[in-house]
């Protein structure tokens, strides 16, 4: 699959247009009210080239020694996954190894802006501050096409579902 996909990358990069990628709009969703909380989670526009997106969490239960995470990127349209993009990864392993493709593609994208770059336990709430949608852009411009999306990944522990991030985009 991830070999797949690089291939995917590579040929579908020279085809894909250089336009802007827009956040339209989040959604944090509590699955599991006993286990997380957000604190906020949000996108700001401060100008017109300065957009950004926040979250953080409030864990009920710490540490967390355990996490499933998974990650799909579907049309908004039809719900048809774009590409493969479809990653279930156990983040403790993820983060000890950072040995799976996709995942360190959306690692990249918001770890700068993050406090959860180290491997587990997590002893402390996580979050992302001021990721700016430029920033994402640059780094995905060349590769999705033209359309609108939405990236859907869920969040659990001891297999359970806590927590599910929504975060729909358009591409022009
Ligand atoms: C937008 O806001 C950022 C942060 O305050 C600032 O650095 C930048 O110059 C602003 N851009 C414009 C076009 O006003
Ligand atoms: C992780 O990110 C936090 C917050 O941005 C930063 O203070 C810390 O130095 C980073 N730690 C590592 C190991 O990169
Ligand atoms: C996000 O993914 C979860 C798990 O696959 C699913 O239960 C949920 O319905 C999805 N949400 C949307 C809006 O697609």
């Amino acid at each position: 699959m991830n070999a797949l996909w690089i291939f995917l990358l590579i040929s579908m990069g020279p085809i894909a247009s250089h336009g802007y990628l827009e956040f339209n709009n989040v959604r944090c969703i509590v699955r599991d009210r006993t286990f997380v909380s957000f604190d906020y989670c949000f996108l700001k526009s401060v100008n017109r080239t300065y957009k950004y997106f926040s979250m953080k969490t409030r864990i009920l239960n710490l540490p967390v020694n355990n996490c499933v995470t998974t990650f799909q990127v579907r049309l908004r349209e039809n719900k048809r996954i774009l590409y493969n993009f479809d990653v279930k990864l156990d983040a403790c392993k993820f983060m000890r190894e950072r040995n799976n493709v996709l995942g360190n593609y959306m690692y990249q994208m918001f770890a700068p802006y993050s406090n959860i770059n180290h491997t587990c336990p997590y002893d402390h709430d996580l979050f992302v501050e001021k990721l700016p949608v430029q920033y994402v852009n640059k780094l995905i411009q060349t590769v999705i096409p033209e359309g609108r999306y939405y990236l859907n990944s869920t969040w659990a522990t001891e297999g359970i579902t806590r927590a599910e991030l929504l975060l729909y985009i358009t591409k022009n």
